[in-house]
């Protein structure tokens, strides 16, 4: 039988090219959305990944999906919280709404998502999660206050989650992407969007697929002694 897997945002961007990797490693996947009922039938047409709808942001909405996969599926043994969203704004133009709902999502959203799976994973002595982060967790942003805040306390998170779920042979580590060409970055402004680019070693855009394949590695059975870890994946913009 195979491992199954959840993935958050698991229809778009940097969580599909996650999906597809995992389905293609023999993994079966449950990939989530927020919203698009559209996009997310047509990702299920294209790759026979299965694709649930729920909240993040809400504790009983993400409890109640992950039942509903846990139903259909079996138990999900490895978890990749991935969905985000940005709401950027300079600090003195950013609104308490903006704030709450960049944490709701980022980061209450990944509480909801591991919560209800880590008891089962304690049971059966299995685990394997893995947090996407971001460069701008690890550098800060102008502009988004909101998000970096987010993704600086998902390090926090999978630090702590990686001593509690060690001796139970869970593992629990990050991924700071730095700019990887999806709907995200492709919403910044050009010009700005441009100037980051020349900000980046590598002198171009990431791939969705390279972090993917560093999702894979962390999360195969073997690696079972990589706990708490952050792998950076920015084509050399920013060292820790
Ligand atoms: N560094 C320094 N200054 C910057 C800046 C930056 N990165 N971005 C904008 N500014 C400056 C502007 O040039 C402007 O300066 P002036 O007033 O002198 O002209 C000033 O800041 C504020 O500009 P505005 O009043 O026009 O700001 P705005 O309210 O229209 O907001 C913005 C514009 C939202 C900040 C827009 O510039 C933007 O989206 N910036 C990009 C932010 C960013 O990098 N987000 C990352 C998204 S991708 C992602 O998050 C994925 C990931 O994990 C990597």
């Amino acid at each position: 039988m195979s491992r199954i897997a959840l993935v958050t945002g698991g229809s778009r961007g940097i969580g599909a090219a996650i999906s597809r990797e995992l389905k293609e490693a023999g993994y079966t996947v449950a990939a989530t959305y927020a919203g698009n009922d559209d996009a997310a039938a047509k990702f299920t047409d294209e790759t026979g990944i299965k694709t649930y709808k729920w909240n993040v942001a809400d504790y009983d909405d993400s409890k109640a999906g992950i039942e509903k996969v846990e139903s259909e599926l079996g138990p999900i043994e490895i978890v990749v919280a991935n969905a985000g969203i940005t709401r950027d704004a300079p600090f003195h133009k950013m609104t308490p709404e903006q704030w709450k709902e960049v944490i709701d999502t980022n980061l209450t959203g990944v509480f909801n998502t591991i919560h209800p799976v880590w008891p089962g994973m304690r049971e059966r002595k299995f685990g394997r999660i893995v947090v996407i982060s971001s460069i701008n967790g690890q550098k800060g942003q102008f502009a988004q206050v909101n998000y970096a805040a987010t993704k600086a306390g998902d390090l926090g998170i999978v630090k702590s989650l990686a001593q509690e779920g060690a001796r139970a042979n869970i593992t629990a580590n990050a991924i700071c992407p730095g700019y990887i060409g999806t709907d995200m970055v492709m919403a910044v402004p050009e010009k700005v969007r441009e100037s980051i680019i020349a900000q980046i070693p590598a002198g171009r855009l990431g791939e969705p697929e390279e972090i993917a394949r560093a999702v894979k590695f962390l999360v195969a059975d073997e690696a079972g002694f990589i706990n708490g870890s952050t792998i950076s994946a920015n084509g050399a913009q920013f060292f820790v």
